[in-house]
């Protein structure tokens, strides 16, 4: 079963509008019109607007980094699916660690994004990962097991084929460890064996799964290589024209 390559750039909080308008502009210039992956930039909610305008026309998708849950309503400071649809978004971020390190995002709160993500016809990018502390206790597995189920919960198996996953160890992300290619595929398959448990094997090998945590040009082909590794979640490399599509060529 073939899986289309996906790289996307998470652009965390790190740029104000002249330089998300430059990046976007960059990116899409040398990805061209027919990139052989799929690629998606991830700016700061404020700022998709105004690179929704600049990939306007480009092979180039654009995704959100969160949602908020709901329809129109009293939620001061928050932003649902329906309005990152009218600001270009075709992909949207949800758990990631970031979020549920400090914001603390729960497993139930990302499945109700999940399933606001869907309804409003959005590609979610459902993020898991465990911290280097679970993984030296033995616990990724029961880890990332415990996030996967509870953020797919109640997800229907005829939309899951249309479902990121994201495993990004928290204990690479942002830091310049990489996990090796080797346990990265190990988590992966993990994964897509749990998908398979989830809903069914033939549905599993349909979903794609990213792996996150400094990726960078250089690593970036032997992890795309691993059998089990779909695509790439891409923070710190991601800010840089280059290297984000250095990354992209690896794909
Ligand atoms: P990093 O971030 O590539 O800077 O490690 C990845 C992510 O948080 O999505």
């Amino acid at each position: 079963m073939s899986r289309r390559t996906i790289i996307a750039g998470n652009w965390k909080m790190n740029m104000r509008a002249d330089t998300a308008a430059a990046l976007a502009k960059g990116v899409s210039e040398a990805v061209g019109e027919n990139p052989s992956v799929e690629v998606a930039v991830c700016p700061p909610s404020v700022y998709l607007h105004l690179v929704s305008d600049v990939l306007a026309g480009s092979a180039v998708g654009l995704g959100a980094q969160n949602l908020y849950p709901a329809g129109d309503g009293a939620y001061t400071g928050e932003v649902n699916a329906a309005m990152l649809s009218d600001c270009g978004c075709r992909y949207v971020i949800l758990g990631h660690s970031e979020r549920r390190a400090l914001m603390g995002e729960t497993d139930k709160q990302v499945s109700e994004k999940l399933a606001a993500a869907l309804a409003g016809n959005l590609v979610p990018i459902v993020c898991v990962g465990e911290t280097l502390e679970d993984r030296e206790a033995g616990k990724t597995e029961d880890v990332v097991g415990t996030q996967l189920r509870g953020s797919l919960e109640g997800l229907d198996e005829s939309r899951a084929t249309g479902v990121v996953i994201a495993y990004e160890p928290v204990w690479a992300i942002g830091t310049g460890k990489t996990a090796t290619p080797e346990q990265a595929e190990d988590v992966h398959a993990f994964i897509r064996n749990l998908l398979g448990e989830l809903f069914t094997p033939e549905v599993a090998s349909q979903m794609r799964i990213q792996y996150g945590g400094s990726v960078k040009p250089g690593n970036a082909e032997e992890l795309l290589g691993q059998p089990n590794i779909d695509g790439a979640l891409v923070g710190g490399a991601s800010l840089k024209v280059d290297d984000f599509v250095g990354i992209i060529k690896a794909g």
